[in-house]
């Protein structure tokens, strides 16, 4: 497409200077001043060119392009996954363990992933540019692609279809990582959440479930059971919050529960009217969750 636009444009750029440099001249360049010249020029260069151009463009995107870089049918796939946008982070599912997370998919490099699609509210695109194209996550549709890691590292995802204030700040991180480290993650991961340690951590579990918290939140193994935000069995072990937006520390979650449209103007998530102590109760209770 680079090479062909590219071209495109080269030649259109020397028309435009052939035409200033004979600006003086009336009549065309060669044609002079035919009238059929005039209308040829503008069926071949308006119309049969830029329509011979873009079907021969579709059929090499869609035919070729497109089949080379689908979801490979489910059966050859090793590892199933599906992801959610939601306004404005990620949920991610491993359906096969019942494991979920949010903002940070871990899989093992090495491997052909299924990644089902999906939204809860309006349409995302779910785009990890070194692993693959996009694929658009659109209400009531199931979208399929694979995601393959070369070697392990970090790949930086980001939603790519305008949805909403905080679009810019829907990222997620795609972990690959070797075979059996994965295997730890996802095992660590299946565990329900850790007892809170300490008086100040076991208030903050209490503060957690008394308040509007569990009713979005999930946390294994606890009461809270909500399923409107992410869930957070397993938050400390994250490295960002609000989709990648501030580093997963003590001081920024601090910052983010007192205050979260401070960080991300326009998030679903509402600032409580708590005691400071109250909200230092709660972030040593998160931080806790390992
Ligand atoms: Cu989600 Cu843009």
């Amino acid at each position: 497409m680079l090479v062909v636009a590219g071209i495109i444009f080269l030649g259109t750029l020397g028309l435009l200077i052939i035409g200033w440099l004979r600006r003086g001249t009336p009549g065309l360049p060669f044609f002079g001043q035919s009238e059929r010249a005039n209308v040829g020029l503008v069926i071949a260069f308006g119309m049969a060119i830029p329509a011979t151009v873009l079907i021969a463009l579709f059929i090499v995107s869609d035919l070729y392009v497109m089949g080379q870089t689908d979801a490979p049918p489910a059966d050859q796939t090793e590892l199933k996954l599906t992801v959610v946008g939601h306004q404005w982070w990620w949920e991610v599912r491993y359906p096969e363990s019942g494991v979920v997370s949010a903002d940070e998919i871990h899989i093992p490099a090495h491997t052909s992933i299924d990644v089902v699609a999906r939204t809860a509210d309006v349409i995302h695109s779910f785009w990890v540019p070194e692993l693959n194209r996009k694929i658009d996550m659109i209400p009531g549709q199931n979208n399929r692609i694979e995601l393959y890691a070369e070697r392990p590292g970090a790949y930086r995802g980001q939603c790519a279809e305008f949805c909403g204030l905080q679009h810019a700040h829907m990222a997620f991180q795609v972990v690959a990582e070797p075979k059996a480290s994965f295997e730890r993650w996802l095992e660590s991961q299946s565990r329900p959440a850790a007892e809170p340690t300490g008086a100040l951590a076991e208030r903050g579990m209490e503060l957690f479930d008394e308040n509007a918290c569990a009713g979005c939140h999930t946390i294994a193994g606890t009461p809270a059971e909500g399923t409107i935000g992410p869930n957070l069995t397993h938050l400390a072990s994250r490295g960002t919050i609000a989709a990648l937006t501030v580093a997963n520390t003590p001081h920024e979650l601090g910052r983010w529960v007192r205050d979260p449209q401070s960080i991300k103007p326009g998030a679903k998530m509402p600032g409580l009217a708590l005691t400071d102590a109250d909200f230092h109760a709660i972030v040593a209770y998160l931080d806790g969750l390992r």
